[in-house]
């Protein structure tokens, strides 16, 4: 199994590119099975998930042609199986965004449930009540969303929680329904805006994308397309935090600050000055750092995908920060191992309370779920000593060529197997 091993100590400092962001090419990936048409997409980060994603919609029968950009084109001319199987399930929850685009385009889809992950039970009854509510016959056997429909049905969906994949697959899905389909209560993050971008330029009517109501106009088919993939936020949040807490300066190229505004004023907070342009943003340490108080909600307040690495922050800062996960229930698994590196954590029920300490020390940690993982790199970075990691294959996941990209900013950063 691979290991990250960080000496830390080192500003970060210099210029680094921001990858497509893995939460808007994976749904994308699998609008592809909405249309028999090629569907394009640039930008796609070379990440595990990706990777798995495509395996699952080759296994399905879907053409995929990879070029050395990483661009990919994906052609469904015909489905050769209807099931997304346990055992890639279980690695990539996301595979449940094949449920709502496959029953729409053919009629039936056979997915595995997803079941609980490291940071919470995560369960799937939205996508399932929504899909009922368009007419599908779901049952649930032998661990399997077994679900049918002739053709779905547009209906009005209030949806009890606010789900981004969920809101995703039955947006997905209503593109090809019979009539109009009003999503209430739809998540407004901004990949779920990306993802309706690409469906519109297949020729999908989708209105309202970005807000607590999407409203969808059924049509007869899609057609092909070339899309280019948002930047990555949590990507670039992970790079700032990296940055503001080694007290560096770095400077973000091929990404967009109005995506992120939660998290840059925390970095404000924090002490950081930052500057942005359309496509850049800069960031530069050169106060003393202190603890900002967070509370993770659903967007565009600040994200669960950015808690860890700011509790990272927090231990070190000047002060005492309070932080509370609002948006699943086992996502403080970090803390343990950051307060073997020092770190001077409490926690209690979905609250965490970080004392800043001087300095974390180098230890050996290890990895638990994307953003933990994260979250360990940037206390190896900033700790005294050597940190090793262990199941990086956590990070593969999410962040592409990470330690190449933090080796550019003057880490010292090596992976060894
Ligand atoms: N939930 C339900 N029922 C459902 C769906 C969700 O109770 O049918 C609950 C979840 O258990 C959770 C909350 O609703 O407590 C929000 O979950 P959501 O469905 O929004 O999460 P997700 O769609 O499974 C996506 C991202 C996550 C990110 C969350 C929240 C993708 C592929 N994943 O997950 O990304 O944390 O939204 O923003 O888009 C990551 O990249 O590390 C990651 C975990």
């Amino acid at each position: 199994m691979q290991k990250l091993i960080i000496y830390g100590g080192t500003p970060l400092t210099g210029e680094v590119q921001i990858s497509g962001a893995k939460n808007a090419a994976l749904p994308i990936l699998c609008a592809s099975l909405l249309t028999g048409e090629t569907l394009k997409i640039e930008n796609v980060p070379h990440l595990k998930d990706i990777t798995t994603m495509i395996k699952l919609l080759r296994q399905m029968g879907i053409n995929v042609s990879i070029d050395k950009e990483f661009e990919v084109s994906l052609t469904a001319a015909q489905l050769s199986s209807l099931v997304a199987p346990y055992e890639m399930v279980k690695t990539m929850r996301a595979a449940i965004l094949v449920l709502g685009p496959m029953l729409a385009r053919a009629g039936e889809a056979k997915v595995s449930l997803p079941g609980g992950c490291a940071i919470g039970l995560r369960p799937v009854d939205q996508h399932i009540k929504g899909l009922r509510a368009m007419g599908a016959e779901i049952e649930i056997e032998h661990g399997y969303i077994h679900a049918k429909a002739n053709r779905l049905i547009g209906t009005h969906i209030v949806m009890d929680i606010v789900t981004v994949t969920g809101t995703e697959n039955l947006m997905m899905a209503a593109t090809l329904a019979d009539g109009v389909t009003v999503l209430e209560n739809a998540a407004h993050e901004p990949e779920v805006i990306d993802l309706a971008n690409c469906l519109i330029s297949m020729g999908a009517k989708i209105y309202g994308a970005g807000s607590d109501v999407i409203t969808i106009e059924g049509v007869k088919s899609l057609h092909s397309t070339t899309y280019q993939v948002m930047a990555d936020r949590i990507e670039t949040g992970t790079f700032l935090v990296a940055a503001a807490a080694s007290g560096g300066e770095i400077h973000l190229k091929k990404t967009r600050a109005d995506l992120l505004d939660s998290v840059l004023d925390k970095l404000i907070e924090s002490g950081a000055t930052i500057q942005s342009g359309e496509d850049w943003i800069n960031l530069r340490m050169n106060n003393k750092l202190k603890s900002v108080n967070l509370r993770t909600s659903p967007y565009p307040a600040f994200p669960t995908d950015m808690q860890a690495q700011f509790m990272v922050l927090n231990s070190i800062a000047e002060g005492t920060a309070i932080i509370t996960e609002t948006i699943f229930e086992n996502r403080f698994m970090h803390a343990q191992e950051l307060k073997r590196m020092g770190a001077c954590i409490e926690v209690e029920g979905n609250t965490a309370v970080v004392h800043g300490v001087k300095n974390l020390d180098g230890a050996n940690v290890m990895a638990t779920d994307l953003r933990a993982s994260a979250s360990l790199v940037l206390a190896g970075l900033i700790a005294q000593g050597e940190t090793i990691i262990d199941r990086v294959y956590h990070l593969d996941r999410g962040y592409e060529q990470i330690e190449t990209k933090l080796s550019w900013l003057g880490a010292k950063i090596k992976r060894i197997n």
